[in-house]
């Protein structure tokens, strides 16, 4: 499920910098509300917000909240982290000694999850004792606290005070959202989506693979730290944010694409449903049909290569491989089969005749055949949760 952010702004010149930062979430998926106080909306309006986050943006206190619920609190309840960037010297004060006057302040006292401030303000007045000393009691509360940049402001000095860079919010936001870093520093290429194999120049042989088992995994990896390469075929969802994007076409394609990265993956995912057999000879021209229905058109296939096979003859002592089998009957015996021929660490084997499995469905049935034959079958899960279960599997094996 998408995690929610709550991005409270407070009102200094930096407020128009975090417009970028909300717009780098949403993309994300995740979920942003956006609280802005008073001063914040003379800086930058909430319309700015309301369109970047898609979500009503809340200022007043009093407004009628729609839900049953005390609005700080119900907005509280629904976060994963809240933010406040740029923090102004007066937000600080306020949070340090526990003062509720405003919508934002009383969100911060309500929340029980993991709060970021980010200040932002004049050198000098960054440097003041009081400011300072209460910056120590929002650590010594348990709150991280970003350190200023130094450089110009926007008051015509230069000086520690400045917004940190936009990217550097944004990392801080995602190791406090995913504390499981357990694959960085890995390097990691996951496959997904159809190969396709062109007739001729306007159709082509697909599958019903939608990438999104692949995809899932891929975002699942950056979420845990991780160097993500995803090698994707035809595929209708969004590129996920932070990884290396390789769009392919063909089986042979996706396989040239593989070999190249391989030496530098420490871990291979196979989760693409690749075409096993292509045109023989593609037609250069349309094919065109003639005036009699019953003609018949005969296309010669002959087979693609086995990605993993290929890059399972080449694989390191060190590498981690897996792959997925997705059957119709006998299952574990065919999926081991699979494991032997393909060289895999463990196969994901799943029965794409069951309800809430296989191909284009939010939900996976799967079990894991490792290759020291120990069998593991997980219930009915979304192809999140089965991403998490896979590469919890894998850190294990690392
Ligand atoms: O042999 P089968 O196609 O059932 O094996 C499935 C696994 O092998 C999947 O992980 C799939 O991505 C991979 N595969 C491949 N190259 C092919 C066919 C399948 O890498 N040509």
């Amino acid at each position: 499920m998408a995690k929610t952010v709550g991005i409270g702004i407070t009102g200094g010149i930096a407020a128009y910098k975090i417009a970028e930062l909300v717009s780098m979430l949403k993309k994300d998926d995740l979920d942003v509300i956006v609280i802005m106080t008073a001063a914040a909306t003379e800086f930058i309006t909430p319309l700015t917000f309301r369109t970047l986050s898609g979500r009503e943006v809340l200022v007043d206190l009093w407004d009628d909240s729609r839900e049953w619920k005390v609005q700080h609190i119900g907005v509280a309840e629904q976060l994963d982290m809240l933010v406040v960037a740029p923090a102004t010297a007066n937000f600080i004060a306020k949070a340090a000694h526990g003062i509720a006057d405003d919508l934002l302040s009383t969100v911060v006292l309500a929340n029980t999850s993991p709060l970021l401030v980010v200040p932002a303000m004049n050198h000098n007045m960054y440097k003041n004792q009081a400011v300072q000393d209460n910056i120590r009691t929002l650590k010594e509360y348990g709150y991280k606290v970003m350190e200023p940049d130094s450089g110009a402001l926007a008051c015509g000095v230069s000086g520690q005070g400045r917004l940190p860079e936009i990217g550097s919010i944004y990392n801080e936001i995602k190791k406090m959202l995913y504390p499981l870093q357990d694959l960085r520093g890995k390097r990691i290429m996951v496959n997904a989506g159809t190969t396709c194999e062109d007739i001729d120049p306007v159709r082509f042989i697909a599958n019903r693979g939608t990438g999104k088992m692949g995809i899932a995994i891929a975002e699942n990896a950056v979420d845990r730290g991780a160097d993500v390469i995803l090698v994707c075929g035809n595929s209708p969802l969004e590129t996920p944010a932070g990884v290396k994007f390789v769009p392919v076409w063909g089986a042979e394609e996706m396989c040239e694409a593989m070999l190249k990265y391989q030496p530098a993956c420490d871990i291979i995912i196979g989760a693409a449903a690749v075409g096993d057999f292509r045109i023989k000879d593609m037609a250069e021209q349309k094919l065109k049909k003639s005036d009699n229905q019953s003609e018949e058109l005969t296309l010669t296939l002959v087979g693609t290569p086995d990605i993993l096979k290929t890059l399972g003859k080449n694989k390191p002592g060190n590498q981690i491989m897996v792959g997925f089998a997705a059957e119709t009957e006998n299952i574990i015996a065919n999926a081991q089969k699979k494991l032997e021929s393909k060289n895999l660490d463990f196969i994901v084997a799943n029965d794409v005749t069951m309800e809430g499995a296989g191909f284009a469905s939010d939900t996976n049935i799967v079990t894991f055949i490792s290759r020291s034959g120990e069998i593991e079958s997980l219930p009915k899960m979304s192809k999140q949760d089965v991403a998490a279960a896979i590469l919890d599997k894998v850190v294990k094996l690392l």
